[in-house]
């Protein structure tokens, strides 16, 4: 209804342009993580530049498997992925940036497979989308597709590809990024996936597979401290942000499987009693001895979580893409409406 018409008239109806402030926002959920037992820091604080740049390192790292099982995965099946699509033109949109390494094998079956891709790298990080792309004009030279970047949070990147896909999309969410969301907040992301798709069109997710715990464990635990780096990161992040005044060397890191949840759990520890200020947060938060913090979550899954997960969200599996030992799936779905 127009609101000429109503009996409101007379009422003036302000939309100012109302700008959130980030460093704000950020210090509301550092309270509100610090203030739970246990304790929790928001994972969106690992991925800044620096930490980027890090997670790079990981997924070079011997004891971190995940990254070679999908490469192994997408040197061999890019093409029978790509052969889904014969013909289309197709929308690939890779949620969450890693140097382009997948990305190339994804892309490269389709230009074999003479799509017209448009190619939209969203990812939070700049640098992350950046990076990629300069990797991408490595790889290529003239790069033989188009590129649309995007900097954005997942949702609101969503909500761009919402209002823009007129051809078909690929959605691609590779690495164990998934396995971040709790049972619920991945039915709440795949159901929002698929909210913002049309019918047919293809998402392929990266699922981490259960496996033997000493893998798991190591793969968390990597004997050069980069993983340690990383948590440690976040702490770095909050000083730096907010005017916190975090000691590393008060904290240990540890890396633990929860066989009741199915999910390698990430934690820094408190090594001695005491308080830390966060200026920005107006507070004091006090640390008993042992007391944890509680980092990030990566849920592992069977095939049948898999199965439950995509029927349970509005998508039909078209195939289970694995590598030879069994430890990853990338799983390729597509939209049903
Ligand atoms: N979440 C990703 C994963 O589970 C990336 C990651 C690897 C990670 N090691 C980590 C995140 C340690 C937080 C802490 O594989």
């Amino acid at each position: 209804m127009n609101a000429k018409t109503n009996n409101s008239e007379s009422i003036e109806v302000l939309t100012p342009d109302i700008k959130n402030d980030p460093a704000h926002e950020l210090a509301l959920s550092v309270l509100e993580g610090l203030s739970k037992k246990p304790k929790n820091l928001p994972s969106r604080l690992f991925y800044d530049d620096k930490g980027s740049e890090l997670f790079k390192k990981i997924m070079e790292l011997e004891e971190y498997y995940p990254t070679r099982c999908e490469a192994e995965i997408l040197d061999q099946y890019s093409g029978k992925i790509a052969g889904y699509l014969t013909g289309e033109d197709v929308n690939i949109v890779e949620l969450g940036c890693g140097d382009g390494t997948k990305t190339i094998k994804i892309l490269n079956g389709f230009l074999k497979n003479q799509n017209k891709i448009t190619f939209v790298p969203l990812d939070i990080s700049r640098a992350a989308v950046d990076f990629l792309l300069g990797n991408l004009k490595k790889e290529y030279g003239k790069i033989p597709f188009s590129v649309q970047g995007l900097v954005a949070e997942y949702f609101q990147g969503l909500t761009w590809l919402t209002d823009n896909a007129s051809q078909r999309n690929l959605v691609i969410f590779l690495g164990s990024n998934i396995g971040n969301f709790n049972r619920p907040t991945a039915l709440r992301f795949l159901r929002h996936l698929w909210h913002s798709l049309n019918p047919n069109d293809l998402v392929l997710i990266g699922f981490d597979l259960k496996k033997d715990l000493d893998i798991l464990y190591d793969a968390y635990n990597d004997k050069d401290g980069v993983t340690k780096e990383f948590n440690f990161n976040v702490l770095d992040r909050i000083n730096q942000l907010l005017g916190g005044e975090f000691k590393r060397e008060n904290f240990q890191h540890q890396g633990l499987y929860n066989i009741q949840t199915g999910a390698m759990e990430s934690y820094l520890i408190s090594q001695k009693d005491h308080t830390v200020n966060i200026e920005e947060v107006g507070k004091s938060f006090h640390f008993e001895a042992w007391e944890p913090i509680h980092m990030e979550y990566s849920y592992k899954y069977l095939k049948s979580d898999i199965e439950n997960l995509a029927g349970d969200t509005g998508f039909e599996i078209l195939e289970n893409f694995t590598d030879k030992n069994g430890y990853f799936i990338d799983s390729l779905w597509k939209v049903i409406k």
